[in-house]
């Protein structure tokens, strides 16, 4: 929860499979759509997300992609939420290195998410990780 507010919208993508990565995807530039973020941080925003999801699959095998939208009087605030049970980050600062894998990866996938949004953070431990990003829009 964001400044003790209640979400506006929230709604939930289960993530078992690379099709998931899609629905979560378009979820994303949908939701940023309704609330008039600009086509390019529409596929920002979107990206980031599948950037993350796609780590689900990778190294946790399942989990899922939550989104809340917060309204104050200023700002429309669209916050993904990517959980999963798995072993965990284990060194979320070394993660957000550019170039670092564990696997077989170009190790861009975070660093590049956190580059595409305006906010992205890590909370990890074995069996739970979740990373929020999110995106704010002035309202007009
Ligand atoms: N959900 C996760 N659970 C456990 N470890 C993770 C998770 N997401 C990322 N990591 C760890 O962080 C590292 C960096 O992730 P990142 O997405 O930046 O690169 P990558 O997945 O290795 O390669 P790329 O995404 O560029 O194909 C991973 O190699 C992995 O060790
Ligand atoms: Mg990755």
């Amino acid at each position: 929860m964001m400044n003790g507010m209640s979400p506006e919208v929230s709604e939930h993508v289960p993530i078992c499979s690379t099709k998931d990565i899609v629905t979560a995807r378009q979820k994303g530039r949908e939701l940023a759509h309704c609330f008039k973020f600009s086509k390019g941080e529409q596929t920002r925003f979107a990206t980031a997300i599948s950037e993350l999801t796609r780590n689900i699959l990778t190294y946790a095998d399942t989990g899922s992609c939550q989104f809340y939208v917060y309204t104050d009087k200023n700002y429309h605030t669209i916050m993904a939420k990517i959980i999963d049970h798995g072993p965990g980050i284990e060194n979320p600062k070394l993660a957000m290195t550019d170039g670092y894998s564990s696997g077989n990866g170009l190790g861009l996938g975070l660093p590049g998410a956190k580059r595409l949004v305006h906010e992205l953070s890590i909370k990890s431990e074995p069996g739970l990780t979740q990373i929020e990003i999110t995106i704010r829009q002035k309202k007009y």
